[in-house]
């Protein structure tokens, strides 16, 4: 994937900041075990936050099982037998190269690294150069503010500094930059870090109970592949798809929620005739990329970008990144690869048992190719909080404009879909509200009953949690039964037949 970046755009930045604010301040999305200072890589989802999360896996498992004939689900346990992740090379594979600062002992994923070069010419102040250039300049102030003040005065007297970003080979001018502590040339040599987590199964801990805790989905469905075969009546070409909970022990956490120890996937095996692995690529790489685009990213801000030759892993013969455009830079939300015959030869090597299709029409028996599109459901809701935030202007009671912060989600993602207010507390406004919002809650929508303060105030709180529907009940209701609809995005406001209510909501929601 592209390298992560820290924007060096001081507006995104900003919004970045003012994003994670939000999202503590209305219940989005918590740290995890907070009470306890945290633990670094593990989030918690608050009570809208977690109904935005099942309503993208809602919508990934609406679009990929339910609405296809050629898709079955699974759902596999975390902790399989460590066979498992032999076979598939994560035991030995499954690495980041990691360097430790002799000096602060924090770990730091190699390839990330910056390299400093000091050339002799010039005599410019820090210039930093690449995609990590700020964070990479402000380490340098770092290390000059560390480094013994002779060695200081030299530095910044008589050289220019340059910042390389990461992969750049290193000069012999040049030193490593701990990112941690600034400390010059004090990281030793790389070395492999596994990134399973690792626990022990049952009442012995000696190396015979050693279990881990599943880095991907996936090796669950390659591992029932038969098992569905068997069973289910499936024939190819066709896609077992799963989602659950992924394990890594990343060494660096970063950007919020966006590289996580632990985090949910959104993955497709989808088994096809070695000839047709292609055109089934093909397929997968359009198509997940237009369910993004269909849910309400931009697709301005989003891209397809194919691996060079170089990039793949080891059991890929092709693969692209669905990229999204966020305030900290353009990263993978999903990647689609080809991951040719390399896992069920793998599992039939290891196992022992017979991956091979038979096809009764061709009388051909052949081990499956597999087209893997796989998600990651924490960087979609990450992409999609940022995609919605918007901070414009919206008239109070009095007509008068105010700033007002809000959250544009696809109606379909929205953690509530409709709020329902009587303007005042009074005229037995209040039982008909209610009224209103029982029934809406009774159909399966969630629906928000708020009687607390000015109205004004009321639409501000939902435009927060990216409600797209505030019904309110006023004096003309009492006369005629209708009551004010107001859309969150263009304010407009409408009169309805309360018992029109329901009916104007599914209609205007987008699917399920
Ligand atoms: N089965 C293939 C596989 O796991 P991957 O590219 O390593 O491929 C797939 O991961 C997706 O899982 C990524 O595109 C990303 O969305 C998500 N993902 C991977 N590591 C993650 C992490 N540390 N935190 C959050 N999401 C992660």
């Amino acid at each position: 994937m592209t390298a992560e970046a820290r924007s060096d755009d001081p507006p995104r930045r900003g919004l970045m900041d003012r994003l994670v604010a939000l999202c503590k301040r209305r219940g989005f999305i918590f740290q995890s075990s907070e009470i306890y200072g945290g633990i670094n890589g593990f989030w918690d989802y608050g009570p809208l936050g977690v109904e935005l999360k099942r309503n993208i896996k809602q919508a990934w498992w609406t679009d990929i099982v339910r609405r296809r004939d050629d898709i079955v689900g699974l759902d596999c346990s975390i902790i399989m037998n460590p066979k498992v992740w032999e076979a598939s090379g994560h035991v030995t594979q499954f690495t980041d190269p990691m360097v430790t600062c002799r000096e602060c002992k924090r770990h730091f994923r190699a390839d990330r690294l910056f390299t400093v070069r000091f050339f002799r010419e010039a005599g410019q102040p820090v210039h930093a150069e690449g995609v990590e250039a700020e964070e990479a300049a402000q380490a340098v102030e770092v290390a000059l503010a560390k480094a013994p003040s002779k060695a200081r005065r030299r530095l910044k007297g008589g050289y220019e500094t340059r910042v390389y970003a990461p992969g750049a080979e290193p000069g012999p001018d040049d030193k490593s930059l701990c990112p941690g502590c600034g400390a010059l040339d004090a990281l030793t040599a790389p070395r492999k870090f596994n990134l399973m987590f690792e626990t022990a199964v049952g009442a012995m801990e000696d190396t015979s109970a050693t279990a881990y805790l599943r880095p991907e989905t996936a090796q669950g469905i390659f591992c029932n592949y038969r098992n569905v075969l068997d069973t289910s009546r499936m024939k190819l070409p066709f896609g077992i798809a799963q989602i659950g909970k992924a394990f890594r022990n990343e060494i660096n956490p970063r950007n919020y929620t966006f590289r996580s120890r632990e985090f949910e996937q959104m993955e497709i095996e989808f088994f096809c005739h070695p000839a047709e692995a292609d055109r089934w690529y093909e397929y997968w790489r359009d198509a997940r990329f237009q369910w993004y685009v269909g849910l309400g990213l931009t697709s301005s801000k989003l891209r397809l970008r194919d691996h060079e030759s170089d990039e793949l892993a080891h059991y890929a013969a092709a693969c692209a990144d669905v990229e999204y455009d966020f305030p900290f830079g353009i990263c993978e939300l999903e990647g689609i690869a080809n991951r040719t015959d390399f896992d069920l030869k793998q599992h039939q090597e290891v196992s022992g048992r017979d991956m091979a299709y038979y096809d009764d029409e061709t009388k051909e028996r052949f081990i499956p190719y597999v087209i893997e599109p796989s998600g990651g459901i924490d960087r979609t809701v990450l992409a999609f909080l940022c995609e919605a935030y918007c901070e414009d202007e919206a008239p109070d009671e009095k007509g008068v404009a105010q700033k007002r912060v809000v959250m544009k989600f696809h109606p379909r993602l929205a953690p509530t879909k409709v709020a329902v207010f009587p303007l005042v507390k009074k005229q037995g406004m209040p039982e008909i509200a209610r009224g209103i919002h029982e029934a809406v809650r009774a159909s399966g929508l969630s629906s928000f009953y708020d009687e607390k303060g000015a109205v004004g105030r009321r639409y501000r709180r939902q435009d927060e949690a990216g409600t797209p529907f505030c019904i309110t009940v006023d004096g003309q209701t009492l006369d005629d039964q209708t009551v004010t609809v107001r859309q969150r995005d263009t304010l407009k406001q409408e009169r309805i037949n309360s018992s029109a209510v329901l009916d104007y909501v599914r209609q205007h929601l987008g699917g399920d």
